[in-house]
């Protein structure tokens, strides 16, 4: 798929039919992350692949459509060290959401969720103290196509200077 169709129609997706997630793809998906823009370059990041099913069952704390049916979960792990930790870890995770599209995989960027339950997620993962768990990223063959309304390209635009638009 090309990038702009990707970008058009990725959508949050909640729901898989739990059909497997290939290696080979997840290997794509990380790397399209990892090669995310990055404050100083400094990549602060490492990535778990979690396909088994025992471990992706431990990933669920409450009834949640994706964990029963989810082929995949990335866990990204972040050095907090650096200044930018935070920003680093949202471009890789938007690169690796629109990797997913454009090889036909739905996903879900789950980081309210990763955080109320992130101590007992960095346990289950094995993830050191003095890293952070950022977010899980769900990952499987769509089972719907949801729809989510965006703001028109004309709402957020501006040209050359601010000026406010009529909200309705
Ligand atoms: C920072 C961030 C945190 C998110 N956390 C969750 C979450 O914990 N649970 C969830 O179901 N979706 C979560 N999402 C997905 C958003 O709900 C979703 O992106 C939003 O509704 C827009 O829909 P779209 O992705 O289809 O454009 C999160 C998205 C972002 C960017």
């Amino acid at each position: 798929m090309e990038l702009f169709e990707a970008i058009q129609t990725r959508r949050t997706v909640r729901n898989f039919t739990g059909a497997p997630v290939t290696c080979e793809d997840l290997e794509k998906i990380v790397d399209a992350g990892r090669l995310a823009a990055s404050g100083v370059n400094y990549q602060p990041w490492e990535f778990i692949a979690v396909t088994e099913p025992d471990l992706l069952r431990s990933l669920r704390v409450q009834e949640e459509h994706w964990s029963k049916s989810a082929g995949a979960v990335i866990a990204v792990v972040m050095n907090p060290e650096s200044r930018w930790w935070i920003e680093d870890a949202s471009a890789a995770v938007q690169n690796m959401l629109l990797a997913c599209r454009a090889l036909g995989y739905g996903a879900c960027w789950y980081e309210g969720y990763t955080l109320r339950n992130e101590e007992a997620f960095k346990t289950v993962l094995g993830i050191p103290d003095n890293r952070r768990l950022f977010t899980l990223v769900a990952v499987g063959v769509p089972a719907v196509e949801p729809i989510q309304e965006k703001k028109s390209l004309n709402e957020v635009l501006h040209w050359q200077r601010y000026t406010p638009k009529n909200e309705a």
